[in-house]
C-alpha cells in the first residue's frame, strides 16, 4: 500500500510578545487601535508558549509538509515580520512549510520588502501563472499540490474581511483544472473561510460566492483556512467530487469562552481505489495538563 502524504495545518498564531516600538515606529491609526486591542485583550488570550508547544507537537509528528494559513502577526508593524519569520523558520524551513497571508498580516498597507516579503520564502511556488503573481502559488510535493491564495488586504477600521479579486480567481480556475488533469490531490490554502455565510459580514471574504463557483466547477480535494478561530468542517459538491473545507482554531489561544483552545490538524492523504482518502486527526491544547493531545479523528473521502 502506498505511503500517505502527511500534512500539518495550523493558523492564526497572533505571535506575541509584541516587539518593542511596534506601535510608534510607523504610526497608523488602525495600528494604534490594534495595539490597544492587543495590550488590553488579545495579549491575555494568545500565549506564545502554547504556540511553541503546538509547533513542538507538529515537529514530533514529522509531517511531510506544514501549512500555516495566516494571521502570524498582529498589527503588521515593522518588527513583527522578522520575528514571525524566525518563528516559522524554527518550525520548518521554506521547502517544508507553506504560508498564506491573513488580514492581520496585511493590517495596514506596508511595503512588501519590509513586511510580507520577510515571509516570501514560504510563499514561493514552482508553478506560477503570470496573471496574478505571486498568488496563487503552487508547490508540488509527491502526488499533492499545495495552492496558496492571498485574501489578506488592508481593511478599514473594525473590519477584518478579505478579497481575492478576479485575476487570482481566474488563475485559480486554470490551476485547479491543470492539476486535476495531472492527477494531483489539490490542497487550497486561504486565510478566510472560502464559502459564503461562514463568517460574519464584517469579517467575510467578499468574493466567497465567486470562489465557491470556481471550486464547484473545477473541484479540489481539500480547502484549508483559519480566521474564525474555530474547528470548522464544511463540504461543497463539485463536478469532480466532494470538496472538503476545514478550518482550525488559533494555534495560541488559551483563554476565551467563545473560542476553542489552541489546536492543529494532521491530514494523511492517499489514493484508495481511484478516490482520494484523507484521514484527519485533530490535536488540541489541554489547559489542565498543559499538554497537546488527540481530540478526535475521522476519515474524508472524495
Ligand atoms: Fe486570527
Ligand atoms: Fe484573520
Amino acid at each position: 500500500m502506498a505511503v500517505p502524504f502527511t500534512l500539518a495545518h495550523l493558523s492564526d498564531i497572533h505571535l506575541g510578545p509584541m516587539p518593542d516600538g511596534a506601535l510608534w515606529k510607523e504610526f497608523a491609526l488602525k495600528r494604534a487601535i490594534g495595539w490597544l486591542s492587543w495590550r488590553f485583550n488579545r495579549k491575555k488570550l494568545h500565549d506564545p508558549a502554547v504556540a511553541d508547544m503546538i509547533a513542538a507537537d507538529i515537529a514530533a509528528a514529522a509531517p511531510d509538509h506544514v501549512a500555516l494559513t495566516g494571521d502570524l502577526v498582529n498589527i503588521a508593524s515593522p518588527a513583527e515580520f522578522p520575528h514571525g519569520a524566525r518563528w516559522m523558520d524554527s518550525l520548518a524551513g521554506p521547502q517544508e512549510m507553506s504560508f498564506v497571508p491573513g488580514n492581520h498580516d496585511a493590517y495596514v498597507a506596508f511595503p512588501w520588502n519590509r513586511g510580507l516579503g520577510h515571509f516570501a520564502p514560504w510563499m514561493e511556488g514552482e508553478m506560477r501563472l503570470k496573471m496574478a503573481a505571486p498568488f496563487p502559488f503552487v508547490r508540488l510535493r509527491k502526488n499533492v499540490a499545495l495552492i496558496g491564495l492571498n485574501s489578506g488586504v488592508p481593511q478599514p477600521l473594525r473590519r477584518a474581511g478579505g478579497v481575492l479579486g478576479q485575476k487570482q480567481l481566474e488563475s485559480l480556475a486554470l490551476t485547479l483544472r491543470d492539476l486535476r488533469e495531472r492527477g494531483y490531490a489539490r490542497v487550497v490554502l486561504i486565510h478566510h473561510p472560502p464559502l459564503p455565510g461562514l463568517s460574519a459580514p464584517h469579517k467575510a471574504l467578499s468574493d466567497a460566492g465567486e470562489l465557491r463557483d470556481v471550486l464547484a466547477a473545477e473541484g479540489a480535494e481539500l480547502v484549508l483556512h483559519g480566521h474564525n478561530h474555530e474547528h470548522m468542517l464544511n463540504t461543497l459538491n463539485s463536478r469532480f467530487g466532494t470538496v472538503h473545507v476545514l478550518g482550525v482554531p488559533s494555534a495560541s489561544l488559551v483563554d476565551n469562552e467563545h473560542h476553542p483552545f489552541a489546536a492543529w490538524n494532521l491530514y494523511q492523504i492517499q489514493r484508495q481505489a481511484g478516490k482520494w482518502q484523507i484521514d484527519v486527526s485533530i490535536r488540541s491544547y489541554d489547559p489542565a495538563s498543559r499538554q497537546i493531545s488527540r481530540l478526535t479523528e475521522f476519515v474524508l473521502s472524495s
